[in-house]
């Protein structure tokens, strides 16, 4: 595999666990912030995800001695609150005045809400124009993108695609015009990193399943998956499911799991039967380097 990067670093600034840490603020969300040095000296920065509550990320950044206008592009997994919202307040944080990619799924604006157990909405609190009069360009795409070399996203994963134990009853709808239908978050876009062990799947809520997103990947790329990690979407899921997704892992040679959000308590005690060291339960803070 071609080596782009020296090093990948990887903070995470939000998720539901602080972990033992001093200062650091937890919420339900996710937002990863991974810088990557090539060989000069020369680094890029990424923001995956925003967190629902975009102060405690800035503040958890600022422990971290990160800075919001360092970040070249934003990568939006999903248009749900705890991913997306945070967003309008770091582009109010950032003093930097030219415009940021913010790449998301084709579908992220569409108006979505759950029924159960009451009806909710599922979208961040701010419309489009409010974040593009702050400097966010967005770019939604369905397909495969190149970011920069090394740095993609594999598009969304169609319902047809998925593997069947992980196609799921519906849970959220999409509301339109004409009342509304099911939401099957095809939209969710996971990002792909190339790094000298393989390649790195940064999942969002893997809301496809993440075992279909790294099938997907490893078609795509014809290469080997290093490492999953975020949040697995295993929370609900039986001990069948959760037994599945951990086999197809291990058959698609994912080597480490890093896991956080919405992974729940049962799957993460099952990775850490089969995966032993090689898995690591996300917290607030955590700091990966590659
Ligand atoms: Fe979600
Ligand atoms: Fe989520």
């Amino acid at each position: 595999m071609e080596k782009y990067y020296s090093r990948i670093e990887i903070f995470v600034l939000a998720d539901d666990y602080a972990g033992m840490t001093k200062g650091f603020l937890a919420q339900h969300g996710v937002s990863y912030f991974i810088r990557l040095y090539r060989d000069q000296g020369e680094k890029t920065s990424i923001l995956f995800d925003t967190g629902y509550d975009g102060k405690a990320v800035l503040h958890n950044m600022k422990l971290l001695g990160l800075d919001i206008n360092e970040v070249d592009y934003i990568v939006l997994s999903h248009n749900h609150y705890d991913h997306a919202n945070g967003l309008l307040y770091l582009l109010e944080k950032r003093t930097k005045k030219t415009a940021i990619p913010v790449i998301v799924g084709k579908g992220f604006f569409e108006k979505t809400i759950t029924l159960k157990p009451m009806v909710r909405i599922l979208n961040p609190d701010w419309p489009r124009n409010q974040a593009e009069s702050l400097g966010a360009w967005f770019i939604e795409t369905s397909e495969k993108l190149e970011i920069m070399p090394g740095v993609s996203v594999p598009g969304i994963v169609k319902y047809d695609e998925r593997l069947e134990f992980e196609k799921e009853a519906p849970e959220y709808y999409i509301v339109g015009e004409n009342g509304f239908k099911t939401d099957f978050l095809e939209h969710e876009i996971a990002l792909v990193i190339e790094s000298s062990r393989g390649l790195l799947v940064f999942a969002g809520c893997s809301h496809p399943g993440i075992a279909s997103i790294v099938e997907k990947v490893v078609n795509l790329y014809g290469r080997k998956v290093y490492s999953v990690i975020g949040g697995m979407h295993l929370i609900n899921a039986d001990e069948l499911r959760i037994k599945r997704t951990i086999q197809k892992l291990r058959e698609l040679g994912v080597v480490k799991v890093f896991a956080g959000h919405c992974t729940g308590l049962k799957a993460e005690k099952a990775f850490l039967e089969v995966y032993g060291d090689d898995f690591v339960r996300i917290h607030t803070a955590l700091q990966i380097s590659i």
